[in-house]
This record gives C-alpha cells, sequence and structure tokens, in this order.
C-alpha cells in the first residue's frame, strides 16, 4: 500500500517537473597528451542550492577523451584536491603500474603520468578512481569520464561518428542528495537520476539514425533501457567493441560499469515528436538492484529498498525531440560487422573459479545475504595481499559462481574477455561480444575465456572486483599478478632452453634437468637477490626441496660449463 502511493505521487512529480534541462555533452579532449586536473567544485542542481562537487578540468564529470588505437600517448593526472585519489582507465590494456588501481596512489598536489600505447580496439571506455575504500563517494561525487578509441577497422563502416552531433555520450547515474543538496552515499538511496550531470534532460535529434554511447556509470543500479514509443533500437557495440551484427532488441539490461553503444533510427520520426528513454525495472528480475526486490525471493530485505521511488519501477531517462537532419546523415544500419571469434576453449590451460559468498555472521542476519560485505573466494580484499597469480600469455578459463542473494557485476582489470556460457548456456547475443563487466545473478554460473598478454610485472597487480562500488569498498575485491617466467636476460636463454624445471609454479619439492652439460650447482634466490641456499649437484638433473620457503617468488640460478642461468620460480602452497 505504502508502496504504490509513494510510487504514485513520484509519478506525478516526475511528469510535472520532467525534462528542462537541456542534456550536457562533455567538451573533448585529444591528440596524445592529456592533462586531466581533478579537482573540487560546485554546481547547482537544485535552484537555491550550492552543491559541492568534484570534477576533471571542470565542477562535474571530465572532458570525453578521444584516443586512437596504436598511439603512444601519455595522461598527466594532476590532484588538486585536499584528499589521495587515483585514476583507472576502465577496459584499458595496460601495464599494471599505469591502470590506476588502488596501488597508484595519487597524493595531493602531485602529478601522475601514465604513458602507454593504445592497445584496445575501437569502443566506448570510462576514467574513474579507485581508491582504496574509496570509489563511491568520489565517483558519486562527480568523478568519470568517457573515453572513446577509435581504430580503422571501426571506421570502415558506415556509422554515425560526430560527437556531439549524430553521435553522443550518455553516463546515466543515480545520487543521493541531503537535505542540503549535497551528495550522500549509501545504499538505497540514489533518488535522483542524472544523465551526463544532469537532472532530467532533454536532447535534441537529428532525423536519422543517432548513435549513443551509453554508460552505467552509477553506485549500484542495473537499468532495463527502452524506448517509451516501443520502438526497436540497435546494440551494435559492447565493453570491448563491435559486436558480429547489429542485435535489434527493445530491451537490454545495463549494470554498473558496462557500456553499450546503441543506433536508434529517427529516420520515421515526424519532425517534433518526442520519445523518452526509459528504464522497464519493473520487468528485471528479483535480485537485481533496481528489480521490485532486492534479494532473490519478495521478502522484505534491504532497509530502504522498498522506499525508493525508482525501485521496481518504469521511469523516465531522458527525453529525445526529434529534429531535422543533418546536412550528410546516415540513414541505415549495418548488416554485420567483423565476426568476434571467442579464444577457443581447448587452448587454455587455466580454469579458475571465483565464488562469491555473503557474510553471513553480519550484524543483520539475513539482511548480509543482501548488504555485504561479500566475499570472493572467502577473502576481502587486502591491499597488501595477492589472491592470484596468473601466467603471462596463459589463456584461462574464470568460473564466477554468485551464492548470494543478490546480482553482482563482476569486473577484471588489464583483459578483456569472451563468455562462454551462463549456467552452461551459450550467452545471448548481448554478451557475445567482448566484455570486462559482467552481471552475475544470485546463483548464476558464468564462465569467461581470456588471455594475459603483453605486460607482466612481479609486484604490481591488477584487480578484479565486484563493480557495484560499496560492494568493491567493503571488500568484494582481489588482486591478481601477471608474471613472466621467462628470462631476464636474452643472453641466458640459450643456455636456460636446456634446461628444464617442473613443475613451476610448484608446491615445494622441483626436479631439475640438464639436456646438455652436467649442472655444477644451483642457488635459490630471493625477489631482493638475495642467496637463500645453495646446492652442489654435478649430475644433469637433480632434485630441489622448497618447502621450508614461504609461498613467494623466487630465482633459481644454476651454473653449468656454459654459464649461469637464472629462472623464475613461483612457489605456492
Ligand atoms: Cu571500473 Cu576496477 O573498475
Ligand atoms: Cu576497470
Ligand atoms: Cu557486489
Amino acid at each position: 500500500m505504502r508502496r504504490s502511493f509513494t510510487f504514485l505521487l513520484f509519478s506525478l512529480y516526475a511528469a510535472f517537473t520532467f525534462a528542462q534541462n537541456p542534456l550536457f555533452i562533455p567538451d573533448t579532449l585529444s591528440g596524445t597528451m592529456f592533462n586531466l586536473s581533478v579537482q573540487n567544485g560546485t554546481k547547482v542542481f537544485y535552484t537555491g542550492f550550492t552543491t559541492n562537487t568534484y570534477g576533471y578540468n571542470g565542477n562535474f564529470l571530465g572532458p570525453t577523451l578521444l584516443i586512437n588505437k596504436g598511439d603512444s600517448i601519455t595522461l598527466n593526472v594532476t590532484n588538486n584536491l585536499p584528499v589521495t585519489t587515483t585514476v583507472h582507465w576502465h577496459g584499458f590494456h595496460v601495464p599494471a603500474k599505469y591502470d590506476g588501481g588502488p596501488h597508484q596512489i595519487i597524493a595531493p598536489s602531485t602529478t601522475w603520468s601514465p604513458s602507454f600505447k593504445m592497445l584496445n580496439q575501437a569502443s566506448t571506455f570510462w576514467y574513474h578512481p579507485h581508491g582504496e575504500m574509496k570509489t563511491e563517494v568520489q565517483v558519486q561525487r562527480g568523478l568519470a569520464g568517457m573515453i572513446i578509441v577509435r581504430d580503422s577497422a571501426e571506421a570502415s563502416y558506415t556509422l554515425p561518428r560526430k560527437y556531439k552531433i549524430d553521435d553522443f555520450p550518455l553516463i546515466l547515474q543515480s545520487k543521493a542528495f541531503d537535505i542540503l543538496r549535497q551528495f550522500k552515499t549509501g545504499s538505497h538511496v540514489d533518488t535522483a537520476l542524472m544523465v551526463n550531470g544532469t537532472l532530467d534532460p532533454y536532447l535534441q535529434v537529428p532525423k536519422q539514425v543517432v548513435r549513443f554511447r551509453i554508460l552505467n556509470g552509477s553506485a549500484d543500479r542495473t537499468y532495463y533501457l527502452g524506448l517509451s514509443d516501443s520502438s526497436d533500437f540497435h546494440l551494435i557495440a559492447t565493453d570491448g567493441g563491435l559486436l558480429s551484427q547489429p542485435y535489434t532488441t527493445k530491451r537490454l539490461r545495463l549494470s554498473i560499469g558496462e557500456r553499450a553503444e546503441i543506433l536508434i533510427d529517427f529516420g520515421t520520426d515526424t519532425i517534433g515528436q518526442q520519445k523518452y528513454l526509459m528504464s522497464y525495472a519493473s520487468e528485471l528480475p528479483h535480485g537485481i538492484i533496481g528489480a521490485d526486490s532486492v534479494g532473490t525471493s519478495t521478502i522484505v530485505i534491504g532497509d530502504g529498498y522498498y522506499s525508493n521511488p525508482l525501485n521496481g519501477s518504469d521511469f523516465n531517462i531522458m527525453r529525445f525531440d526529434v529534429i531535422a537532419p543533418t546536412a550528410s546523415p546516415i540513414t541505415s544500419i549495418p548488416t554485420s560487422f567483423a565476426p568476434v571469434i571467442p579464444i577457443p576453449e581447448s587452448t587454455a590451460t587455466i580454469n579458475r573459479e571465483i565464488h562469491f559468498s555473503p557474510d553471513t555472521a553480519g550484524p543483520n542476519g539475513m539482511d548480509a545475504f543482501v548488504e555485504g560485505a561479500f566475499f570472493l573466494n572467502k577473502k576481502l580484499f587486502d591491499m597488501d595481499s595477492i589472491n592470484e597469480i596468473v601466467y603471462l600469455n596463459d589463456v584461462e578459463v574464470w568460473k564466477l559462481t554468485n551464492g548470494t542473494m543478490v546480482a553482482h557485476p563482476f569486473h577484471i582489470h588489464d583483459v578483456e574477455f569472451n563468455i562462454l556460457d551462463i549456467n552452461g548456456t551459450p550467452p545471448p547475443p548481448q554478451y557475445q561480444g567482448l566484455k570486462d563487466v559482467m552481471l552475475v545473478k544470485p546463483n548464476d554460473t558464468v564462465r569467461f575465456i581470456t588471455r594475459f598478454s603483453d605486460f607482466a610485472d612481479d609486484s604490481v597487480p591488477y584487480m578484479y572486483h565486484c563493480h557495484l562500488l560499496h560492494h568493491e569498498d567493503e571488500g568484494m575485491m582481489g588482486s591478481f599478478l601477471v608474471i613472466d617466467t621467462t628470462l631476464s636476460s636474452v643472453s641466458e636463454i640459450e643456455l636456460a632452453n636446456n634446461i628444464q624445471l617442473f613443475p613451476n609454479p610448484t608446491s615445494g619439492k622441483i626436479q631439475l634437468l640438464s639436456l646438455n652439460n652436467k649442472i655444477k650447482n644451483a642457488s635459490i634466490c630471493n625477489m631482493m637477490g638475495e642467496r637463500l641456499f645453495s646446492l652442489s649437484i654435478n649430475s644433469k638433473t637433480s632434485g630441489l626441496d622448497l618447502r621450508a620457503l614461504p609461498e613467494g617468488i623466487y630465482f633459481i640460478q644454476i651454473e653449468t660449463e656454459q654459464g649461469i642461468a637464472s629462472k623464475k620460480i613461483v612457489l605456492l602452497k
């Protein structure tokens, strides 16, 4: 009863106030050198109130970065906030030390300048802070920006790509304001919906095919997108690039961190026509935040969830006003793109499982099933430990299993992946492209395949985590190192290729085998290069017992008549 009354009030309110503000479209930065200043600002969202904000190069959000694949770029990020921050290039395949995760802290009044080659193919990415336990508060205050990567493959298709003319960024965010209209964080209080920082927005769209790059930059809300006139739209790209062919649909689920590029054909509309981009959240299944029930059943779990008028309701996101077409409009939807071919599962050498579980010992009893903290493989994030070790160039299958009552958008850094199956069934069209975020519903099993190529680092990890921002902040995150077990110096390669060492990684006992010469001796060194012990061998083969050493990375130096070679050993217990 209370619920429908609230909803009625909300509907009246929405009808009364909606679509008064022209949609803000961020400016662009392009080239190979990008300067970003992270700064304090203010913005008037509600007449008579000044809201304190954060922004990149401005008061709120940040410029859209236009980057060409293949370019070597430098980003100078200056932190002009009084607190630390980090900037993560969400979706980028870059060295771990330039990834902008929680370990790449930018202290106040300092500049961080990652520099790397743009390897990702054309798609829509974004940047946002990733500080330990600070992501939600900093994103909600305004730190987020879009990135458009371009390449020649994408450019070969007839697609709208004139920014602000027929190609528009739409950053969807739900926010919570306190009584003084300052941002607040916390679960289920996000009643204000904004696109590109604009409340109640409208956008004039030309009568032709228009491209929208939609990012869900919200803290915890999933949207179920559709058009108010029930017309079709066409999904052309997801997180990592174009699909094999456009997917024509009336509905599209978009969870936190995900991107979708869609085409809407306004060509058959009349000039002056209006329609809304909506979220049909009433159609979302239970267990997804934004649906009518936050848990898997309708029992009341989640303080305040049911009094938030957006939950379980169909609501407007923005209005489109159709205007005259542009000079040389795009008028048709392409029929196909280059096929997206997943890595064959037969090439995978490692299977890993990441299990999501609730903290059932939490203070709120049952609430803990949907309110966190949530664990990944029974652990909470720890800045100083490494959860997984991956070997450079390995193809791996990751199996995500959700043992909680709420859906979690799983995100991994460094790589993009192909979904193999969801509960044993091949993915639907929306999930057949390259992804870096995947929503895993309660009790679901999602398997993806990826290759960890190009970048290895013995000490700086990448992250994987739930992209629901307060889950991430509360520790639903893990770290992985990508390690190169090949040699440190080229001159040693020939020699070391004749020496075999197995297994590696090892749980303690390893076997050395030299194909040509006798091994004179072997020494074990730690990562600082300190020799821990040596062994004289004088034969072509020998066993070695490392079980007394703590888990970690070691180097073994092997001396033969030809010289000394060193190999990396990973000791896992
Ligand atoms: Cu979009 Cu680890 O983040
Ligand atoms: Cu990321
Ligand atoms: Cu989560």
